[in-house]
């Protein structure tokens, strides 16, 4: 088989990537490992900055997202009972949007399996070669028979766990990595959302948030042991847990109902440098984790899948080589500030085993910092919307 880019990994950022490849004339093929409705099984982030949500219009699979997806001109911080509200609007004049990842990723495969895309599901064994020639190429099992896939490029979009990372050799790859002792325990409930924003809450039992899906389907998360597993936490667990760390009015307000997904996410930052490696280049989970406070994860991955698409066309289209040799260069200049941004939110609504009374004092003079100051307001709201690309 040849192509003239093999992406590796079936995730919203391979995707969003052959799409809008697709849309400017470059053609590409995507082996995924796993099956199609497991990766479309897997519930995770759930709002959109306006960059990632502008290159899903490029991408010309916005549609459903502009009619069944939530604007948010706000978010809510709660310090114990005291809560306020962050404007967005107000202090930036853009906006978030709310609309799963899963609903990204399906909207994609349906926008590749109309354009007639080749998406290889169940690929076993994926292996790049010959990176640091004009003439790279992909191995890989697939139904039974071994398979060699040639290309001009190859894009690394294989999650945290891909292979694509450890073909930088270790003499130029630098990994910077933070592993915060604790996790989040996430529940999905066809329940309605406890606010029409979302509640990223501190209290003294640790950190809560409230989000949601959609009119009747609420995402909630709270901290917990990096020991517990979901079998540990009844629904019930769960919910009485929930309304002990969100503000009073809040949890009296809170609809419950059974729980129809529950998971535990370990909290992680993690950056490798750099993020290419002759014609092969790394693009969201792959070269960068975020913890998820401050919905960054899917975003960054949508920044990276920005800068390597039009580098590409660039290449293909006007023979302009610029934005490729930049690639990682320009990609990790924001990836740091959004490593900053997920690492600070974290910092402030988290309860850590180690916590003095002092570290507590610094928490809640930040978040009254945050309350009562428009800079401090701006800054963060700057930050959640997603800095310019
Ligand atoms: P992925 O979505 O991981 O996609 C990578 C793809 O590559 C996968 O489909 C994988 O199967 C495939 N792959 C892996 N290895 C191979 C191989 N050898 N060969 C072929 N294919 C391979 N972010 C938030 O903002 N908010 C959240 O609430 C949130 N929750 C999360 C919960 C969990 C459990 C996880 C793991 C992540 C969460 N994230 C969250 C992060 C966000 O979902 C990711 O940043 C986003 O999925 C990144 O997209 P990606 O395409 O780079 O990687
Ligand atoms: C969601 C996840 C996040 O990490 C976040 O900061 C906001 C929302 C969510 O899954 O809805």
């Amino acid at each position: 088989m040849r192509t003239q880019v093999a992406i590796i990994g079936g995730g919203p950022a391979g995707l969003l990537l052959s799409q809008l490849l697709h849309k400017a004339g470059v053609a590409s093929v995507v082996l995924e490992r796993r099956s199609r409705e497991y990766v479309l099984s897997r519930i995770r982030a759930g709002v959109l900055e306006t960059g990632l949500v502008n290159l899903m219009h490029e991408a010309g699979i916005a549609e459903r997202m502009d009619r069944e997806g939530f604007i948010h001109d706000g978010t809510l911080i709660a310090n114990g009972n005291d809560q306020f509200r962050i404007d967005f609007k107000e202090l930036t004049g853009s906006h978030v949007m709310v609309y799963g990842q899963t609903e990204v990723t399906r909207d994609l495969y349906e926008a590749r399996d109309a354009a007639g895309a080749t998406v290889m599901h169940e690929c076993s064994g994926v292996k790049p070669h010959d990176l640091t020639t004009d003439a790279p190429y992909v191995t890989f099992f697939h139904e039974g028979a071994v398979h060699r896939l040639d290309c001009d490029f190859i894009a690394g979009c294989d999650g945290f766990h891909g292979p694509c990372r450890q073909e930088i050799p270790l003499s130029v790859r630098r990994e910077f990595e933070k592993v915060y002792p604790f996790g989040w325990l996430g529940v999905l409930s066809e329940t309605p959302p406890v606010d029409n924003e979302l509640i990223y809450s501190n209290s003294e039992r640790g950190f809560a948030l409230c989000s949601m899906r959609n009119a009747n389907l609420s995402r909630y998360y709270i901290q917990c042991q990096l020991s517990d597993t979901p079998d540990d936490w009844t629904d019930d667990a769960f919910w009485d847990e929930l309304r002990r760390r969100i503000p009073e009015e809040a949890a009296d307000r809170l609809v419950t109902g059974p729980s129809i997904e529950k998971s535990i996410a370990p909290l992680r930052s993690f950056v490798c440098e750099p993020m290419q490696w002759g014609r092969m280049f790394l693009c969201g989970d792959a070269a960068h984790i975020v913890p998820p406070t401050g919905a960054k994860g899917l975003n960054t991955a949508a920044s990276d899948v920005n800068y390597l698409w039009r580098a590409l066309v660039a290449w293909y289209n006007d023979g302009e080589r610029g934005g490729i040799d930049t690639y990682s260069e320009t990609a990790l200049a924001r990836i740091w500030k959004a490593e900053r941004f997920s690492w600070w939110m974290t910092t402030l609504l988290h309860r850590l085993p180690e916590q003095s009374e002092f570290d507590i004092r610094m928490q809640d003079a930040d978040i009254a910092y945050l309350q009562h100051s428009t800079a401090a307001q701006t800054a963060m709201a700057e930050n959640y919307v997603g800095l310019p690309y």
